[in-house]
């Protein structure tokens, strides 16, 4: 059996061709919602097969969707492991996909141009700046790495695994949970998935997320006339869908900001003492954070009788995530539109189940059908909480491994108020736990101009997926 330290060396050694490798990534516009990226999305699947391959992984690039509407293609791998391996069947999942860079203006350096920006005074330390630095291409980069220094100094990786890197999580992974069942065969022989794909509390403190919550994403629209009218002819005279659709949205909650639909909450487990109490003692600031993104004390906002921590990780929510309809460019215009539209998502907790929430909203507005105006509904996907095991032996390897990695600090267990499809796809589809060993920061400007990752958090990353590969092989 090759020594650890052996492969922490060549690790260490490989680090700058590693952040090369990482740019280059990030130099391919995998924006996989837009179809004027198909081919850049195709590319960004081959680039992350060829570098698993290079590592000596069997990788292959696999079609998902139906002929007439093809998905973007998910990177595909098998292997066996050293003889004799007696450590569980990993499967590592990470998507390669990034979410569009608009608002382009408020970019310091163009989305898809990586730089490596040095530390300022006082500052965190150097990051990498582009599009998918954190999510997920950076965090996948510290697997890939891994993988290479274990076939570079020891000739191969030792552990039994199976890669899924997909490229469609970043809109609701709507191809995925029938490629799972293609391989469902395949997939039934792993033990536990392994996601880096979440947050840590800070690059000196690991952490490993136990839960994060589920989502649901519709789009609505409500039509009146059916053409476009003058303001000063028919207000008054006949209904403004944009005055309408404003009128339904705001009694979505009540005034301690919970959800108005009826058996909302139905699912929802009430939080044990000890967890809120373990969740206190993590010691989160919400005005540090509020100050973070400019704003004060009095802007924390949310459900009555619960702490912010509380209500990102384990209180449902809605939010309008996008509002249209009527005259939205320069000047006036005086319309009433035909049709107003909102984009409007829930995220899930405990046993909450998509289908449920999604038809008791439809069912809800309909309830409240503004005179003279019908709904449009339309589902764009999601997924259940992904709540995953706490106190497993897998999870036990990753927190050593993880410590390690961390110079001997003991990681934190952290739940995450975002969502990733698949882990509660797994869970349900295959029985399978998840491991969530995430490297991002609460500023790292997920999904936003700027978006960033540390290289400490980086470097921390591949070192613990190098440890972890020796854990599960019973390396010294
Ligand atoms: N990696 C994120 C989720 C995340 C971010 C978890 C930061 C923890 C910390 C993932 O790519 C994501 O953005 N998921 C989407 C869901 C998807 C269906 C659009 C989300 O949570 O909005
Ligand atoms: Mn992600
Ligand atoms: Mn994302």
């Amino acid at each position: 059996m090759p020594r650890l330290d052996d492969v922490l060396a060549r690790l260490e050694a490989d680090e700058k061709a590693g952040l090369d490798r990482l740019m280059d990534w990030l130099r391919i516009p995998s924006v996989a919602t837009d179809p004027a990226h198909a081919e850049d999305t195709r590319r960004a699947a081959r680039w992350c097969a060829d570098r698993l391959r290079e590592a000596g992984i069997d990788a292959t690039v696999e079609e998902t969707g139906t002929p007439d509407k093809p998905g973007a293609p998910v990177v595909w791998a098998q292997h066996a492991g050293a003889p004799g391996y007696a450590g569980p069947h990993v499967l590592f999942y990470g998507h390669y996909d990034v979410q569009p860079p608009d608002p382009l203006d408020l970019w310091e350096s163009p989305p898809f141009e990586p730089v490596v920006k040095p530390a300022e005074p006082g500052g965190p330390g150097e990051r990498v700046v582009a599009r998918g630095a954190v999510d997920d291409k950076g965090q996948v980069s510290t697997f890939l790495d891994a993988v290479r220094a274990w076939k570079e100094a020891a000739g191969g990786v030792p552990v039994r695994f199976t890669v899924l890197i997909e490229g469609e999580e970043e809109s609701g992974s709507v191809n995925l949970e029938r490629f799972i069942e293609s391989r469902a065969s395949d997939l039934k022989q792993c033990d536990v998935a392994l996601i880096s794909d979440t947050g840590m509390p800070s690059p000196t403190q690991p952490g490993i997320t136990y839960g994060m919550r589920g989502l649901v994403y519709t789009e609505i629209f409500l039509h009146g006339a059916d053409q476009d009218l003058h303001s000063g002819l028919w207000g008054g005279r006949a209904p403004n869908p944009n005055s309408e659709l404003v009128k339904v949205l705001a009694q979505l909650w009540d005034d301690d900001y919970r959800v108005t639909i009826p058996g909302f909450y139905d699912d929802v487990l009430p939080l044990a003492d000890e967890e809120r109490e373990e969740w206190r003692r993590l010691g989160f600031d919400q005005v540090e954070a509020l100050r973070k993104i400019g704003l004060g004390p009095e802007a924390d906002v949310g459900e009555a009788g619960y702490s912010a921590i509380e209500r990102e990780w384990a209180r449902p929510t809605a939010e309008i995530n996008g509002i249209s309809g009527g005259y939205t460019g320069p000047g006036a215009k005086t319309v009433i539109p035909a049709v107003a539209g909102a984009k409007v998502s829930f995220r899930l907790v405990a046993d909450q189940r998509p289908e449920r929430i999604r038809d008791a909203f439809f069912a809800w507005l309909t309830e409240c059908t503004p005179k003279g105006c019908r709904w449009e509904f339309v589902d764009h996907g999601g997924g259940p909480p992904g709540n995953v095991a706490r106190d497993s032996a897998h999870l036990q390897a990753a927190r050593r491994a993880l410590a390690g990695a961390a110079g001997g600090t003991e990681p934190v267990l952290i739940k995450s108020g975002g969502s990733i499809p698949v882990v509660g796809m797994l869970k349900e589809k295959l029985g399978l736990d998840t491991i969530l060993m995430g490297f991002g920061l609460d500023d790292d400007r997920v999904h936003s101009p700027n978006e960033k990752f540390e290289l400490d958090c980086w470097r921390l990353g591949r070192r613990a997926h190098t440890r972890l590969i020796g854990e599960f092989a019973g390396a010294d």
